[in-house]
């Protein structure tokens, strides 16, 4: 089978598509006919090796953590799957970009028939860290006022219509040219981060989530309500200081808080996430879809940092 595969980190645009041995169902494990696949910055960051302690796994790497596709063949002890079945999965760290993945069944759902593939590989990981950052970490709840930084990437677009449903008001901080899409997916307000400073804005929010991330809790601190939460997609020293520095002025009534997102892939947020998809009421955007003759220039477009929606792969008709 064919796949993107590189050798080395480096340039995203250095990865080609070569033959590699088609993989075996391993124990509890399916091996899914790919149809579609999502590019994440997870793949990119891998490539160039900004993942700290990240090295590629195994030699040649390659890159994607999610897919949607059929299933092709099933380790004995696989149930409630069957060969023919249309499902959509997250692989973790790699193995996506390929004609064929073997996956563990247990991180692979059934694709809703309304969703096309491309619709349903769009969903998992964006959708599920949109998810777990607004309603677990942000404590998102109806009439809360969210802010969101990076509102027309792969998460954003899926933060904006989450703190829909939630009940929010929502304010969407990106590019003008993000604008038109971010009203029809139901932005109550919008900003141009290259115009406006939200921060400046002289407005507080309940939730500020910074996908991109380019802030800080520090620098959201005084945008927060009093019981306000400011939310991160990059953990690290920064956001656990601010977390720990917050908490010791609990006590003295300070109630801010900082928090930072680690995805837990979960089948039952996954399965929030599709059930909303098929029945209509949160779209997965696919901003471009390119062959896999050119999903590494498409890595590399995504590195760039200003996607729309999802980038999907198709690897097959
Ligand atoms: N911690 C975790 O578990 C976890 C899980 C998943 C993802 N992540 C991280 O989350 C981040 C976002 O992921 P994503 O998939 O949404 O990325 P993405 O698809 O690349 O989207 C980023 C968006 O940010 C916008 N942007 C760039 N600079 C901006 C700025 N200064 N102000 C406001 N918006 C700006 C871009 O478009 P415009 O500039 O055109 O508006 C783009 O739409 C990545 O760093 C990823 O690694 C973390």
């Amino acid at each position: 089978m064919r796949a993107l595969t590189y050798e080395k980190h480096g340039d995203p645009r250095e990865g080609a598509v070569k033959k590699v041995f088609d993989p075996r169902p391993g124990p509890g494990q399916v091996v899914v006919r790919v149809v579609a696949a999502a590019l994440n910055p997870a793949d990119w960051k891998i490539v160039e090796g900004k993942l700290p302690f990240l090295v590629f796994p195994k030699k040649p790497f390659v890159p994607g953590c999610e897919a949607a596709g059929v299933v092709e063949a099933l380790d004995a002890r696989v149930s409630g799957l069957r060969e023919g079945d249309e499902v959509v999965f997250s692989t973790g760290l790699g193995g996506a970009l390929a004609e064929k993945v073997a996956v563990p069944a247990l991180q692979v759902e059934r694709k809703p028939t309304a969703l096309s593939f491309e619709e349903a590989a769009a969903i998992p990981a964006a959708g599920m860290s949109a998810l777990q950052s607004l309603r677990d970490l942000g404590g998102l709840r109806a009439g809360h006022r969210l802010v969101v930084n990076g509102a027309g990437g792969g998460i954003g677009v899926f933060a904006v219509q989450i703190g829909k449903i939630l009940g929010a008001h929502v304010t969407a901080v990106a590019s003008a040219g993000k604008h038109e899409l971010l009203d029809g997916l139901g932005a109550d307000a919008l900003v141009d981060y290259r115009k406006t400073d939200f921060t400046k804005a002289g407005e507080t929010w309940d939730v500020v989530f910074d996908v991109v991330p380019s802030r800080s809790f520090g620098a959201c601190s005084r945008i927060l309500s009093p019981d306000g939460v400011y939310v991160t997609t990059l953990p690290g020293p920064g956001p656990f200081f601010a977390s720990v520095a917050a908490a010791l002025r609990a006590p003295f009534g300070f109630r801010k808080r900082c928090r930072a997102l680690m995805l837990k892939p979960r089948p039952e947020d996954l399965g929030w996430l599709l059930e909303r998809a098929a029945a209509g009421t949160l779209r997965a955007v696919v901003g471009k879809t390119v062959p896999l003759d050119q999903a590494a220039c498409a890595l590399s477009d995504l590195a760039a940092g200003h996607g729309t929606g999802k980038t999907i792969v198709k690897i097959a008709a």
